[in-house]
């Protein structure tokens, strides 16, 4: 007997990314695919020592089920963490574990939206984002970026006309700093515009910010929730990045309520976080191993930004534009308006070059010129090697398109 499918599944569309995964790993194949964090940031062998005394010491505790919220110190560390790295004060009943962040994505639209219901997003944005909103039946309404991030005038203009055919959007999804995929930060200027539209509005704001502590240049912007505290901001942090992906450990720092429906939905989803890896990174946090870890993975990325920045002058063909993010892992290009570059995709992967075409981070899929560069995972001279390659794709896509 064949399975009928939810109406919500059917319609959900496969990530490009994880589709490209499976070619990130055939020989002599450069990606600037995924958003892959180097490995050679990861602490390994700090991390061997926590995992191996976690195993002497806590084993009876790190091995069992674990609580929903997360392991209580765990909370007071990020509590810790993020007075100190962000300046903004968050009691541990206000944050919950996640498994990643991409969690706390996907509970959102879930416990603050009904199927149908809007939610206003950067365009483009992240990709994992898009997913949960088509997943849980969200219409999703880009606002157009520009370097200095979400325009806040285009948005103002949306919410009225919203308003005016009496819809409310149920919360405001931004990425404040190094914007995955555009590289972008949002301005001081604009967050405090932000925050405002949000209070005349009434429409909370989720801020999610991955990428915040990986910053190579400039000087670092308020984040929204230390702003403005007495705003509706939920705030979505991650270890991904700044520890390992692979343990899958994510925060959500919102008020008690929101943290408790959250918690009802990931008794329903998840139990708990892997208690293991709460265990560690515990202890990544308590030994300092984060503050030291840091710098030297700003140090790695930024050289890998400024080749791939420096190759692309080099390489990419004259008309083509792209971001220079201050931090982060992604460089956003824009090339001449005939390329389409989803259709591109098959033959830069015949020359053995990966990346993500821009229409996957747009939530109605516009915008065919755009590519999501990663710079973080390649080493420096697959970089230039990955970028020349691109580069004579590019250049013979706009011979072929001028000659049809
Ligand atoms: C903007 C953004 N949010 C959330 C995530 C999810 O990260 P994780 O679930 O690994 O914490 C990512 C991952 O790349 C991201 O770029």
């Amino acid at each position: 007997m064949p399975y009928t499918f939810s109406n919500l599944i059917e319609g959900a569309r496969p990530s490009e990314i994880r589709e490209l995964l499976k070619y990130a790993s055939q020989p002599g194949m450069i990606s600037f695919g995924g958003g892959m964090p180097n490995p050679s940031s990861f602490a390994i062998e700090d991390i061997k020592q926590i995992v191996n005394d976690v195993l002497t010491v806590s084993w009876k505790y790190a091995l069992q089920y674990g609580n929903t919220g997360g392991l209580p110190e765990l909370r007071e560390e990020i509590s810790r963490m993020l007075m100190e790295t962000e300046g903004f004060a968050a009691d541990p009943q206000e944050i919950i574990v996640t498994s990643g962040s991409q969690q706390g994505l996907y509970a959102l639209p879930k416990i603050l939206a009904n199927p149908g219901d809007i939610i206003i997003s950067e365009a483009p944005t992240y990709i994992g984002a898009i997913s949960s909103f088509n997943v849980n039946g969200i219409r999703t309404i880009g606002i157009p970026m520009d370097e200095f991030g979400i325009k806040t005038d285009l948005l103002e203009k949306t919410l009225e006309d919203l308003k005016r055919s009496g819809k409310k959007p149920r919360y405001i999804y931004v990425i404040p700093n190094f914007h995955n995929p555009a590289g972008y930060t949002l301005s001081l200027e604009r967050r405090k515009h932000l925050l405002e539209l949000s209070s005349k509005y009434g429409i909370p704001i989720v801020e999610d910010n991955p990428y915040g502590e990986i910053r190579f240049s400039g000087e670092k912007v308020p984040s929204l929730k230390k702003l403005d505290p007495t705003a509706e901001v939920t705030y979505l942090g991650t270890f991904s990045k700044v520890m390992t992906p692979g343990l899958r450990i994510g925060y959500l720092v919102s008020s008690t309520e929101v943290v408790r429906k959250v918690n009802l939905l990931k008794q329903a989803v998840a139990l708990a976080t892997d208690t293991l890896s709460e265990y560690i990174a515990l202890e990544y946090l308590k030994r300092g191993i984060m503050k030291k870890q840091v710098p030297k993975t700003i140090t790695l990325y930024r050289k890998k930004r400024d080749i791939m920045l420096s190759s692309l002058e080099e390489c990419f063909p004259e008309g083509s534009t792209w971001s220079r993010p201050d931090g982060g892992m992604f460089i956003w290009a824009e090339v001449d308006k005939s390329i389409d570059t989803t259709a591109m995709i098959t033959k830069a992967l015949e020359k053995k070059v990966a990346y993500v075409s821009g229409s996957s981070f747009f939530p109605d899929g516009s915008k065919r010129n755009n590519m999501r560069l990663n710079f973080t995972f390649s080493e420096d001279d697959q970089i230039k090697e990955g970028i020349m390659r691109l580069g004579e794709v590019i250049s013979s896509e706009m011979k072929l398109v001028k000659a049809a």
